[in-house]
């Protein structure tokens, strides 16, 4: 990996107390919502998707233009390197344009490659492995809506992908409890993890727990394959009579509906799906400023990770 360069590729690269600081810096500029510090002034972020995105490129492209800065959005099937340039050469073409790369793309290894050759930062916008920043987010909303997350139970249900691999990840850095209910033949056998348990039953997993959460049981890419095995994992009202009384219920979005979650429990309040999909916009801009700030850019205010 490049040195002196902040990439966002993997919670596991970054320190705990760096995140802890960049998800203070997320709360302190949702409360600057409507007076945005231009800190990104004459700063330019490319994204790069290989993959559909509504979120994750509405929230960095808002959160750029918002704090002063420029975006420009690459769809990779239109750029040479869908076509025989090579990683290498891409990655050093981008970093003379631009201060920093967001890049979603399925192949976890070939974003590590790119990172390793580039001179800017470079965001994981979600790979197959990982989509550190959509935990970010939700990490944030579980602060805004139950005052820490140490110490929680996250009870997860349905299939074991990208967002889940990153809260396990999360799990010891936040020090919280992830109970997973996934199908057997999905559970890894190399999770060495005192925060992250495996329980069959989805009853159990749900029981007592502080945030109910799911995702998609056919992410991108695997479209047409059966899903009838997640069945005993969905998400739905008698399930979430499991958890607290205050518990609330999350979902990265897109949602597939009446598959991983029943249509009683987005309507229920529990349900937090809004704020935590506009969390994404908040947390990108903290990314953005930890990121940009070590790739030696002066930028206008210094930043005061401290929680207010
Ligand atoms: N949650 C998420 O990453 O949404 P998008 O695919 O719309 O970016
Ligand atoms: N697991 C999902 C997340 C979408 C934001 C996918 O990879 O499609």
């Amino acid at each position: 990996m490049s040195k002196n360069v902040r990439h966002f590729l993997d919670l596991n690269d970054i320190s705990g107390e760096t995140l802890k600081a960049i998800l203070s810096h997320a709360h302190a500029l949702k409360k600057q919502k409507f007076n945005p510090p231009q800190i990104f002034q004459g700063l330019s972020l490319a994204m790069v998707f290989d993959k559909r995105s509504t979120r994750t490129r509405m929230s960095f492209e808002v959160a750029m233009k918002q704090l002063g800065g420029h975006t420009i959005v690459m769809n990779m099937e239109e750029m040479q390197i869908g076509g025989a340039e090579s990683i290498e050469d891409t990655a050093n073409v981008v970093s003379g344009f631009v201060d920093a790369v967001m890049v979603r793309m399925s192949d976890h290894d070939k974003l590590c490659e790119f990172a390793s050759y580039t001179s800017i930062p470079v965001i994981n916008g979600l790979t197959d492995h990982s989509h550190p920043c959509q935990i970010m987010a939700d990490l944030m909303t579980i602060e805004e809506k139950l005052g820490s997350v140490g110490g929680k139970k996250i009870a997860w249900f349905g299939d074991y992908n990208n967002v889940t691999r990153t809260f396990v990840q999360a799990a010891p850095i936040w020090g919280f409890d992830l109970a997973i209910s996934c199908p057997k033949d999905l559970q890894p056998d190399n999770v060495n993890n005192d925060n992250v348990a495996f329980v069959n039953d989805a009853s159990q997993a749900a029981q007592g727990a502080d945030v109910i959460v799911t995702d998609t049981w056919t992410s991108m890419g695997q479209e047409g394959k059966n899903i009838d095995k997640f069945m005993p994992h969905q998400v739905n009202a008698g399930l979430m009579a499991k958890a607290k009384d205050n518990a609330i219920f999350m979902h990265c979005m897109p949602i597939h509906q009446n598959e991983e979650v029943t249509d009683d429990v987005l309507a229920s309040p529990a349900c937090v799906i809004y704020d935590e999909a506009e969390n994404r916009l908040h947390a990108q801009k903290a990314i953005l400023a930890w990121c940009l700030e070590e790739a030696g850019v002066l930028v206008q205010d210094s930043f005061d990770f401290e929680a207010e």
